[in-house]
């Protein structure tokens, strides 16, 4: 009773699926929120027509609350963007949404997964980490940031057996 109830007051469970054209203007909203330099909501259109991106949406309820994106080359993949709304950080919700979304790369035949992630980004690292990524590069002074300041990127790496 009282996990029902906890789970009603958060608004229901959350589940992860494809994303669709008239997600486009949500995700940008949630990716502009989210990043120094957002996407904006016709790249989210284009991303969601392409053949080679993934793109999952992240719903609670009737609200869409997150996404992950990837682009797929041939084996290979690579994360280009993974968010949830700041209102809904720090109950693991990015875990099953990047696990799911993993699974569907694997489904298209892809092997091996690659992402970049700023140094610092903590919430970003431990969620990599925790989903079997592995640090395999740096990239010294790769983001820069609007007041001049540059940020070192990590290149992350993960197998998919
Ligand atoms: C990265 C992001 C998707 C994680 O989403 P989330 O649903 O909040 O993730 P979780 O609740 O699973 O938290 C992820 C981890 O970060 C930790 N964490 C959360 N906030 C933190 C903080 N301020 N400092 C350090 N660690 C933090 C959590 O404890 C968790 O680690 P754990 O599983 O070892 O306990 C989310 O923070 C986000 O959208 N950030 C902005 C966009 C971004 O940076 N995307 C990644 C770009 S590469």
């Amino acid at each position: 009773m009282m996990n029902w109830l906890c789970e009603w007051w958060r608004g229901g469970t959350a589940v992860v699926e494809p994303a669709a054209v008239r997600d486009a203007a949500r995700l940008a909203q949630i990716h502009g929120a989210s990043f120094a330099q957002g996407w904006g909501e016709s790249e989210f259109e284009i991303m969601i027509g392409e053949r080679n991106t993934l793109v999952h949406r992240l719903r609670l309820g009737r609200r869409v609350i997150g996404f992950a994106v990837s682009r797929i080359g041939a084996d290979e993949a690579e994360i280009l963007s993974v968010a949830v709304d700041s209102a809904h950080r720090g109950r693991g919700l990015s875990r099953s949404l990047l696990l799911t979304h993993m699974g569907h790369l694997a489904g298209r035949g892809v092997r091996t997964i690659f992402l970049e992630v700023e140094e610092n980004n903590q919430p970003a690292r431990r969620l990599y980490a925790a989903t079997g990524f592995v640090v395999v590069g740096r990239r010294e002074r790769y983001y820069k940031q609007a007041n001049g300041e540059q940020l070192n990127a990590l290149l992350m790496r993960r197998d998919l057996s």
